[in-house]
């Protein structure tokens, strides 16, 4: 069974096509302001003047035309509107015009169910850092619920908007890695509130650091300090869920310090750690299909309109 897969929640316009064996294709394009946090509308523009040159990127290096394809999966939640829309119109023409089945998956679960996929882990707690997420995600009692999550803003987001203070260009992550590894440690507020995380208050305390402590510094505390909340929370939902395995993914799966200290966690409790390939960890298509897949195997008729604001634990799963 041939499934292509549209990911288009936020800046990224990705397809992905996949067989139950093999993952055939991952073409994206994605949209990088100049300046400046994204303005939904000039995103959702750029996704929508990318979408066709990146579906039949995705079909010419599978080897495949619509008329091959058995399955159109999109992401339909949660996400940006207007970028939803993009997704959601494109795949629906596609499904509409080739006479193809349809299914909306929600993205934070895609992340999940790629992971498992390409890690073989069966049963892992997930620890989802992005741009606009933090979430510590767990299979139990037939949903993916949130043990976990930031209750402002996403890690990616925090790193880039102290990044944005320090004058260092977007993305900010891996400048900010490299500037870490010179650095000494400075203290800052450590902030885990039960199971869940804030980063807003760390920024405000960086920014005011900035002009009285070398760069270096900075950024070395602060990989130090929020990556040892995220860890935190991590193993206490391996404790509680009893699970033995660990995976990461996200565009801040990226940062080495990061899994080191993920590693070392897991090597104490003697549970496994994973991480998916990076260009599977950061926004892509490819996720979208294997969800759709696993969703539509098992009989799952997913909805077809947008929601912006679904959350993990909503989703009923019915393919485990
Ligand atoms: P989502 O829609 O799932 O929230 P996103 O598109 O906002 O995703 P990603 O593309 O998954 O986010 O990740 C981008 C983030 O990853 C940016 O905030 C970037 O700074 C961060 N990042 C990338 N490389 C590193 C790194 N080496 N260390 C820390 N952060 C990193
Ligand atoms: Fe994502």
């Amino acid at each position: 069974m041939i499934v292509l897969g549209i990911e288009s929640t936020a800046h990224t316009f990705g397809v992905g096509v996949i067989t139950e064996d093999e993952i055939l294709s991952n073409a994206k394009e994605s949209y990088r302001p100049e300046k400046g946090g994204i303005h939904p509308r000039k995103a959702s523009d750029f996704l929508a003047s990318r979408a066709g040159s990146v579906i039949r990127k995705a079909l010419t290096t599978a080897g495949a035309g619509m008329e091959d394809v058995d399955l159109v999966a999109f992401s339909r939640s949660p996400g940006m509107g207007h970028s939803l829309r993009v997704g959601s119109v494109a795949a629906k023409t596609l499904a509409y015009e080739f006479n193809k089945p349809l299914i909306g998956v929600n993205h934070c679960i895609a992340h999940v169910e790629i992971g498992r996929r390409v890690t073989g882990m069966n049963d892992p707690v997930v620890l989802y850092t992005s741009g606009a997420n933090t979430q510590v995600i767990a299979f139990q009692g037939g949903r993916y619920r949130v043990f976990g999550e930031t209750i402002d803003m996403g890690i990616g987001n925090f790193i880039d908007s102290f990044a944005r203070y320090a004058g260092i260009p977007f993305p900010g992550g891996p400048r900010i890695e490299e500037l870490a590894k010179k650095g000494k440690y400075v203290e800052l507020p450590y902030v885990v509130k039960g199971m869940d995380v804030s980063f807003s208050g760390i920024l405000t305390n960086l920014r005011q650091k900035l002009k009285k402590h070398e760069l270096e510094d900075l950024c070395y505390s602060l990989q130090e300090t929020v990556f040892a909340m995220m860890v935190e929370v991590s193993e206490r939902a391996l404790a509680h869920c009893q699970k033995k395995e660990l995976l990461i993914t996200g565009g801040v799966a990226a940062n080495k310090r990061l899994r080191e200290m993920c590693r070392l966690m897991c090597k104490e409790r003697g549970a496994g750690f994973k991480a998916p390939p990076m260009d599977l960890c950061v926004d892509n298509g490819v996720m979208i299909a294997e969800l759709g897949l696993k969703m539509h195997k098992a009989g799952v008729k997913g909805e077809v309109n947008i929601d912006q604001g679904e959350r993990t634990d909503e989703v009923e799963i019915k393919w485990r």
